[in-house]
């Protein structure tokens, strides 16, 4: 005997043609932006810590960056791999114009203007103890000090040619001192996407791997260094602070926030969403990358399918744009269908 009902959700399940109607979330190689490693040497070298990246010389990031245009990526991130020898206390490196970073953003501004190129601003690529701010002597991330350097790289990138800058080094004040050297230089037009809410994540060791950015535990004879950058980025047992930071972030001028990492921390994504009517971007880091290409790699996860559902998951819970190291592969996947 048929059941008498007068509800059944299968129908709007039934056909794929149905199915695509009542879909209430899309990802879309638009919402995608790819983050890039780079380095100062001719070479191309291929990650053995992160399967699938590579660590590009300027030439071959330029090549790769036309590479991913044609499949429908239009927005980066540059992260370097600054060398040792150019490493120090205050990072003086991160606002050096002749600097492999600014050199790399005119580079693919030259060859590619329509890319919107993001930038990162923090000291750990240059900071000879690996940490996103000026280490004291007592071992503490000097704030105001740090955000001083921060202001100086931050134009640096816009003078270079940057459409975004994203400073990721999560001390206070920042994303207004930014904002405010950008408009007195002229620079009005350039955006600020603010890494809000970053979390101290261990998710983060393979990109810090790839890098070579750790923070260092110890330093011989010197100072003692934290091994661990929990007096700035935020503890993962917490959401309201989140709020406080996105409230900051806005006053302060920023056009986009970001919740890192993304995966676990969808009701982050979710309670940023519904706080602020900024876009909202959240950034699918190197461990949560690493973690399916393993499963996948074990042949313990159908690739394809995991990927587009962490990256739905990331939409559905509010997120507008993701960072996200698939996003070739996604853009591939996109354009099949
Ligand atoms: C540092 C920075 C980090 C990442 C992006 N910018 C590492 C850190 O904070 O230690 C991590 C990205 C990833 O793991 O994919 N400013």
């Amino acid at each position: 005997m048929p059941q008498d009902l007068p509800q059944r959700p299968r129908r709007n399940r039934r056909t794929a043609a149905i199915r695509a109607m009542v879909a209430e979330t899309r990802l879309d190689a638009g919402q995608l932006i790819y983050p890039l490693f780079l380095h100062d040497d001719p070479n191309d070298v291929a990650l053995d810590s992160l399967p699938g990246l590579t660590r590009w010389s300027v030439d071959g990031l330029v090549g790769e960056v036309g590479r991913v245009i044609a499949l429908g990526i239009d927005k980066v991130v540059l992260f370097p791999k600054i060398a040792d020898g150019l490493k120090s206390v205050t990072g003086d490196e991160a606002y050096n114009p002749e600097g492999l970073y600014p050199r790399a953003i005119r580079a693919i501004k030259a060859a590619h203007p329509g890319v919107c190129v993001i930038t990162d601003v923090a000291l750990d690529p240059y900071s000879s103890d690996g940490h996103d701010g000026i280490v004291n002597d007592d071992g503490g991330i000097e704030n105001d000090p740090t955000v001083e350097v921060l202001v100086k790289q931050a134009l640096l990138h816009a003078e270079a040619g940057a459409d975004i800058v994203a400073p990721s080094d999560m001390m206070d004040g920042r994303v207004g001192a930014i904002r405010d050297t950008l408009d007195a230089a002229g620079h009005a037009d350039v955006s600020i996407m603010s890494y809000t809410a970053k979390y101290a994540s261990a998710y983060y060791g393979p990109f810090r791997g790839a890098l070579d950015s750790a923070p260092k535990s110890s330093a011989e004879g010197g100072k003692p260094i934290p091994g661990d950058k929990k007096t700035y980025q935020m503890d993962p047992a917490n959401v309201r602070e989140a709020l406080r930071e996105v409230e900051l972030d806005e006053n302060e001028g920023a056009d986009f926030v970001m919740v890192k990492p993304a995966g676990p921390y969808l009701d982050v994504i979710r309670a940023v969403r519904e706080h602020t009517h900024l876009p909202v971007a959240a950034y699918q880091v190197s461990g949560e990358y690493l973690m399916i290409k393993a499963a996948a790699a074990s042949g313990w996860v159908d690739e394809r399918a995991v990927v587009m559902e962490s990256l739905l998951g990331i939409r559905r819970a509010g997120a507008d744009a993701i960072l996200t190291y698939f996003a070739p592969q996604v853009a591939g996947w996109l354009s099949e269908k």
